[in-house]
């Protein structure tokens, strides 16, 4: 499966305020990018922390580019959480409207959250004693068709991915704001690395907007 990593930070790196509100980085050109971007993925995917703190509905995409590069009858890219509790609400958006939506989870998840967002209309996929095991979780994915996986953030599940080694392709755009904060989220927050960086190459670079889209690959 390939795992492409999409987001927009701040100049300073920045995807949100310390009051973890959603904030439009970029403009109408970048999201065009975005929806064209989501309209190549089977699967369009974010961690729980994103789900409380913006609600996304993740269902917009290019639909005449869906056609072109995907076939005229192909299905919309369906909808992935990472959540080892089952945090997300049952009336979440991601769990809105007639697509699939995945939550990956954990045995730490209780049973009435399980059932709740079950009977929300939720796939489960159950991988992890504690917290969600990427790479089983993904491998379960793969086996349900998903080849290409969009990720959208955020900076904990970003860290997480490049720290498993699961990201083959990351797009940035870089924005014209200062957001500031030692409290806001980044790119990739976890832990952090503290050696053996992972290292990107750099595909290729774009003026959008009054910012620039970075678009690297992982060797
Ligand atoms: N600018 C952008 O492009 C952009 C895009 C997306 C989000 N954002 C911003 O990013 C912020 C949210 O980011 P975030 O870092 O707090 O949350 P996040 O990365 O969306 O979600 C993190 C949560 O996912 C769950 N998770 C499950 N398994 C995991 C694993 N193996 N590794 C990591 N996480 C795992 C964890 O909660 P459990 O352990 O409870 O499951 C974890 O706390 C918001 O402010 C949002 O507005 C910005």
């Amino acid at each position: 499966m390939d795992v492409f990593v999409n987001a927009a930070v701040s100049a300073d790196g920045k995807l949100s305020s310390r009051r973890r509100e959603q904030i439009a980085i970029s403009g109408e050109a970048d999201f065009a990018r975005v929806d064209r971007l989501r309209a190549e993925a089977d699967a369009v995917m974010v961690g729980v922390g994103t789900v409380l703190a913006d609600d996304p509905s993740l269902v917009r995409y290019d639909e005449s580019h869906r056609r072109d590069v995907r076939g005229a009858d192909s299905d919309p890219p369906v909808c992935v959480v990472a959540d080892s509790r089952c945090r997300t609400a049952a009336d979440a958006a991601v769990l809105d409207g007639d697509r699939e939506t995945y939550v990956l989870t954990s045995e730490a998840a209780p049973t009435d959250r399980r059932d709740c967002l079950e009977a929300a209309g939720a796939t489960l996929v159950v991988a992890g004693t504690e917290r969600v095991d990427l790479p089983r979780a993904f491998d379960a994915l793969e086996a349900e068709g998903i080849e290409r996986l969009m990720v959208e953030g955020g900076g904990e599940l970003i860290f997480s991915l490049f720290e498993a080694g699961l990201v083959d392709e990351c797009s940035v755009y870089v924005g014209n704001l200062v957001i500031g904060g030692r409290e806001a989220p980044t790119l990739a927050d976890g832990e952090g690395f503290v050696d053996d960086f992972p290292e990107l190459e750099l595909e290729e670079v774009e003026r959008v907007d009054d910012g620039v889209v970075l678009h690297w690959t992982v060797p």
